[in-house]
């Protein structure tokens, strides 16, 4: 069992865990994690990309290999895409197969992911909306999320609510921040390349799951986890900073690496 160096109850029904690595968080989500893929009930996942959850999925691959869970009955809602084709490498449907889904047992109809190549097309405004509508559809036909794995976004995004997303926002395409396309320069090479847009759940979709737990790992993490968790921010939830409407859930855990935490103020 990994521990957390610190734990919190910030409000009620939201509490913060800070671990010594980013290893030990994604051992302890993981173990959050297999009863309910356990359970009798079918689960239904909201899952995030990016480089956050990385060694969860591969704790949760570790799981499946060792027989201590299997994916034949859980449904997956990917948070977001680019627009991007699917079959491009840095797509986030390309992410999930490498990163997950080639090595587990889910099926292959079980899984959803944004389709980002309506955005490619021009004049497509009313396709991309059918499909925006039709994921939140699909959702709520599944009984909505029992857990949604978030990330966090230097700018405060959640999936990509950049800041001016409130809490009633929707599945729908959006603008990517430019500190958000900046980031991404890492994995894409140049910002010409990074794309600009993309279809995102909406802050309102992710407040829907039953449960939500936030990963931020790293320093580069710290200063937006400081405003983020600060007093201001945890009484009033403001569109500036999307992942502050997660203090209206009554069921979420923001886990840290020590680094993400380091600006948080000491009691
Ligand atoms: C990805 C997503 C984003 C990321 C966030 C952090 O599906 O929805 O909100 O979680 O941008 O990205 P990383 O983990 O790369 O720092």
């Amino acid at each position: 069992m990994a521990q957390p160096i610190s734990t919190k109850l910030l409000l009620p029904g939201l509490s913060l865990f800070v671990f010594e690595t980013p290893e030990q968080a994604s051992v302890w989500v993981a173990d959050q994690m297999v009863p309910l893929i356990n359970s009798s009930k079918p689960p239904v996942l909201g899952l995030a990309t990016g480089s956050t959850p990385i060694k969860l999925y591969a704790e949760l691959i570790k799981r499946y290999k060792e027989g201590q869970i299997s994916f034949k009955r859980t449904t997956t809602f990917n948070l977001d895409e680019y627009a991007i084709e699917h079959s491009h490498p840095l797509s986030y449907h390309s992410f999930m197969d490498t990163n997950l889904f080639n090595h587990v047992d889910i099926p292959r109809e079980s899984i959803n992911v944004p389709n980002g190549s309506l955005l490619l097309k021009e004049n497509n405004d009313q396709e991309v909306e059918e499909h925006c509508k039709s994921y939140e559809l699909k959702i709520a036909s599944h009984g909505g999320l029992d857990l949604q794995i978030l990330g966090i976004g230097r700018t405060g995004h959640i999936g990509f609510n950049e800041p001016g997303s409130d809490e009633k926002t929707k599945t729908r395409k959006i603008e990517i921040h430019t500190v958000t396309r900046q980031d991404a320069i890492r994995e894409f090479g140049s910002i010409d390349l990074v794309p600009k847009t993309s279809i995102t759940m909406g802050v309102s979709t992710i407040l829907g799951a039953k449960r939500v737990i936030l990963l931020a790992f790293g320093s580069s993490k710290a200063p937006i986890i400081s405003q983020l968790l600060s007093e201001e921010r945890l009484t009033t939830p403001s569109p500036q900073i999307p992942a502050s409407y997660l203090f209206g859930h009554s069921n979420v855990q923001i886990v840290l690496d020590r680094q993400a935490a380091e600006q948080l103020e000491k009691e």
